[in-house]
């Protein structure tokens, strides 16, 4: 029984969605243009769809799994178990004005026409913070809509911020924080569940690795004790004596948010000939 998963057929998430899918050692022959394919070493069937239907898709059962972003799971509100975040597709959902608004605080929006396709998420923002405010629900292009006077802010995802750049718009509110995430029906047949939880934990073994760095440096055998202290490592890090005497290799793994910090300490600490690598998967 192949487990069916929706992802994005075109725009933000697509590449992504199909490389995490990929770095799980899932061949998929490429269809950007079909509708769907199948993986030719796993039981999964890739559905490429627009993103905004796939909560959809996955409720109805038509999809059993799907990459997608948050900000359409809160905006849709359908019936889908979320499973995971995905690190990629980090964007946040915003309110603009034009540029030559002269904008102090959350009350200035009040009387203002806000343009949005997510109409869901803004009402409950703007309602949080007692804000009466007009939403206008379009569908797309949403950042010309102050432009033709459709509207006098808008409610969009912002991720480089080019879009709203070129528009002259302001960034003035941050609504939320959204990236990827793995989506799932709540009821999935015995099957499709074992094949979901396969892919689970795959998709955490890329993520972990992708977070992480493998790190080989030289210490002198008088510093090595201060040098592990700043390296964890799965365990411990593996200590090799080097061919030169009082010199060893260490080996270790190392987090990508301390990675910068712990190389200076390392440095400061006598390490020499510091080699740090990519891990393709790391199960712990
Ligand atoms: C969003 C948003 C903007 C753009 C912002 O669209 O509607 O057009 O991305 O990105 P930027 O800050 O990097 O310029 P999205 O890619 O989600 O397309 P969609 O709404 O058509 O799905
Ligand atoms: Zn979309």
């Amino acid at each position: 029984m192949k487990l069916r998963i929706a992802i994005q057929k075109a725009g933000r998430l697509h590449e992504d969605s199909v490389r995490i899918l990929r770095d799980c050692g899932i061949d998929l022959n490429n269809g950007a243009n079909k509708l769907k394919t199948e993986a030719s070493n796993f039981p999964l069937e890739v559905f490429f769809l627009r993103d905004d239907d796939i909560p959809q898709y996955v409720e109805d059962g038509v999809a059993d799994a799907g990459i997608v972003g948050e900000n359409i799971v809160l905006e849709r509100q359908k019936q889908v178990h979320v499973l995971e975040r995905l690190g990629f597709g980090r964007c946040r959902l915003s309110i603009a004005v034009s540029r030559t608004l002269n904008y102090h605080s959350l009350a200035d929006l009040n009387g203002l026409r806000i343009a949005t396709s997510y109409p869901v998420i803004v009402g409950k923002f703007l309602e949080k913070n007692h804000i009466r405010a007009e939403i206008h629900e379009i569908s797309g292009s949403v950042e010309i809509a102050p432009g033709i006077g459709l509207a006098d802010a808008i409610g969009d995802l912002v991720s480089s911020g080019s879009t709203l750049f070129m528009n002259g718009l302001q960034e003035v509110e941050t609504i939320l924080a959204s990236e990827a995430v793995l989506i799932a029906a709540k009821s999935l047949s015995v099957d499709r569940d074992l094949v979901l939880k396969k892919l689970l934990f795959r998709i955490n073994a890329v993520r972990k690795a992708r977070n992480n760095k493998y790190i080989l440096l030289n210490a002198p055998n008088d510093k090595l004790k201060q040098i592990i202290g700043l390296l964890p490592g799965m365990k411990s890090p593996t200590v090799l004596p080097l061919a030169e005497e009082g010199w060893s290799s260490v080996h270790s793994v190392v987090n990508e948010d301390d990675f910068w910090e712990i190389i200076e300490n390392l440095k400061a600490n006598g390490a020499q000939g510091i080699l740090v690598v990519p891990i393709e998967k790391m199960i712990l």
